[in-house]
């Protein structure tokens, strides 16, 4: 049983695959969800979220579950109580799944170690970000209807500093996609990705395209003189997309008519509500895979 999920490599393929037919059969209402009525689960997010805690926190309620989120501002961790000393209290209260969101790259792996329950990672730092990658990876998977391989996915923005890209690079390529990093050189990783400064020449070949929000609260220099600087070369727009029907993705939250404009957003080549919606059915699949001992019985029926 997959207890821990801190970073994509500790799903392997198959197990990968098995959880997008899952997600998969609870979309199309061809499996029914089970009641984990018994279940308790606790978010603690260190960072703000909209999309992925509402997003754990409906796929909760769809399984049946108990789902509560810690109010980390109003805990004792602003009283000099140690990280691991809230999570350890929290677990003695009895809890089945412990979800976090934290700003240090290498906070899921030491929380993941320090607990006995189930873990499921929400974004720790610039490093990892799974449930996020795999939502997208649910979503390129459909789209192309299981035909991933040898597709290219170009990557645009501040990947640097983007955990959602990180997840990304790692899970993508494993279901045969190609990774093209764009980027000016600032917001480039060393990578042995392919990369490019040309948003114009990415869409020259490009399969599909992920826009990426440019992460200022992690910036400690202001790389740009503005983020509409940034967005003269780098926003995705309608007409340097022309006619060519490649879908859209991005994680959110979107800044409006820099990373993407208006138009593009609303135009159907856009997948971002696509991802939102697929993704609570990501997660209750994962979530249940989590808190289920005997999970592949349960999806062999
Ligand atoms: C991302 C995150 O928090 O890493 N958002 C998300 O979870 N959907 C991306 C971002 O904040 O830009």
């Amino acid at each position: 049983m997959l207890t821990q999920l801190v970073h994509t490599q500790d799903l392997n393929h198959s197990e990968i695959l098995a959880l997008l037919d899952r997600a998969n059969a609870f979309l199309h209402q061809k499996a029914t969800p089970p009641h984990l009525a018994h279940k308790r689960i606790i978010a603690l997010f260190f960072e703000n979220s909209t999309r992925t805690i509402a997003s754990f926190q409906n796929a909760a309620m769809r399984l049946g579950a108990s789902f509560s989120v810690f109010n980390v501002q109003k805990s004792s961790t602003s009283k000099g109580e140690t990280l691991l000393d809230t999570l350890h209290n929290i677990e003695a209260m009895g809890v089945d799944l412990i979800i976090t969101r934290h700003q240090h790259s290498s906070s899921a792996r030491y929380f993941a170690q320090n607990l006995r329950c189930a873990f499921i990672n929400a974004g720790s730092g610039t490093l990892s970000h799974p449930t996020q990658a795999l939502l997208d990876l649910l979503t390129l998977y459909n789209h192309f209807e299981g035909k991933l391989e040898g597709k290219q996915i170009a990557i645009v923005g501040d990947i640097k500093n983007s955990r959602v890209a990180n997840s990304n690079m790692e899970l993508l390529p494993r279901f045969g996609m190609k990774i093209l990093l764009v980027a000016p050189p600032h917001f480039l990783p060393p990578t042995q990705h392919p990369s490019t400064h040309s948003l114009t020449q990415a869409l020259e070949t490009a399969d599909v395209i992920m826009g990426l929000r440019t992460q200022t609260e992690r910036h400690s220099l202001q790389t740009y003189g503005s983020l509409r600087d940034y967005a003269k070369d780098f926003c995705l727009r309608r007409v340097c997309l022309q006619d060519r029907q490649i879908p859209i993705l991005h994680p959110g939250p979107v800044h409006r008519n820099i990373d993407i404009e208006d138009a593009l957003l609303d135009d159907p080549r856009s997948l971002v509500l696509e991802q939102v919606k697929l993704g609570v059915f990501l997660r209750m699949a994962l979530m249940e895979r989590c808190l289920t001992t005997d999970w592949a019985e349960v999806i062999r029926h």
